[in-house]
């Protein structure tokens, strides 16, 4: 069921991948190519299941707001590898944007991602209602009350130790928002009430800042073969491994899963299927 999900994005985001007709020479290859190189397409796949298990009539009317997630998600990635903000050569397996063509090129293509974002969901076939309700969250969530702050936060504070409590602000913002906000989407979409919006946003803040302290364990651990993106970068970052440890770092990750696997409980058994499908993948990828 979920590689079948997983296949009908692919599908559909090969089909709709953003276009730009004009005389520019490479613009319209580099605003393809890291959408193209993969990924694990961990968000649009939160939110496509939740709305496969809760409202299916409604999964081929979702897949183009799956993909503005992508997309979103794809800009912040290329910007973050930026030479003024991560400064890395490899992402999804390949050259990152810059190192394939230029800083310029990779500014401009994250800029377009990010608008092209709210194009397709100004555009998706649901109600206008439903698309101010999604583009709220994805404009708070990946923007500046989520992403870019806590982006920002990471790139100011380098070689400054951040105590526990801003550490956690930071990745919620950096990483969390956005994957809860995929959780939540998916939910508004599928027009289940508040309180499931905002038991599933809360159960996606743990469930990112998860994959957060395992992004850092990976940056620890795997070489850049196995991640398919530069590691060993985050030596001047307030990451989890370096304020807890190795180890400490682990046993955190480790606690966190289990609360994610109980709150997983909580939720109808459609649902609850539905997502563990997707997360179980996951909850534990740092062993
Ligand atoms: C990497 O995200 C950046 C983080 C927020 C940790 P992913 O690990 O989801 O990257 P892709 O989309 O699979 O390349
Ligand atoms: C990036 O976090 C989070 C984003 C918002 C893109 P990282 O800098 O740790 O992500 P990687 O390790 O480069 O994928
Ligand atoms: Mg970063
Ligand atoms: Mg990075
Ligand atoms: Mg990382």
């Amino acid at each position: 069921m979920q590689n079948n999900l997983l296949a009908q994005f692919e599908e559909y985001l090969n089909n709709n991948l953003p276009t730009s007709k004009s005389f520019h020479p490479i613009f319209e290859k580099a605003l393809q190519d890291m959408l193209h190189a993969g990924g694990k397409r961990f968000r649009p796949m939160l939110l496509l299941s939740v709305v496969n298990s809760t409202n299916p009539l409604l999964l081929k009317n979702s897949l183009s707001i799956a993909l503005a997630i992508e997309l979103l998600h794809t800009y912040s990635l290329i910007h973050d590898d930026l030479p003024a903000m991560d400064n890395a050569d490899l992402r999804r397996g390949h050259p990152t944007l810059h190192k394939s063509f230029d800083e310029v090129t990779a500014i401009l293509v994250g800029d377009a991602l990010n608008t092209h974002s709210f194009n397709l969901i100004a555009n998706a076939p649901l109600s206008s209602d439903i698309k101010i309700e999604l583009i709220k969250v994805l404009s708070s969530d990946g923007g500046i009350d989520g992403m870019i702050i806590g982006q920002a936060i990471d790139c100011y504070f380098e070689n400054t130790l951040l105590e526990l409590e801003k550490l956690e602000f930071l990745h919620i913002h950096k990483t969390a928002k956005l994957i809860a906000g995929s959780l939540k989407m998916g939910a508004i979409i599928s027009g289940l009430n508040k309180k499931i919006q905002d038991d599933l946003y809360s159960f996606g803040i743990d469930i990112g800042l998860l994959f957060q302290i395992q992004d850092d364990i990976i940056d620890e651990t795997m070489s850049e073969e196995e991640a398919g993106k530069t590691t060993s970068n985050d030596e001047a970052k307030n990451s989890f491994v370096n304020l807890l440890g190795l180890s400490g770092a682990i046993k955190s990750a480790d606690k966190l899963a289990l609360k994610c696997e109980n709150s997983l409980k909580s939720f109808d058994i459609e649902l609850q299927n539905g997502l563990n499908l997707i997360l179980e993948k996951y909850l534990y990828r740092h062993k």
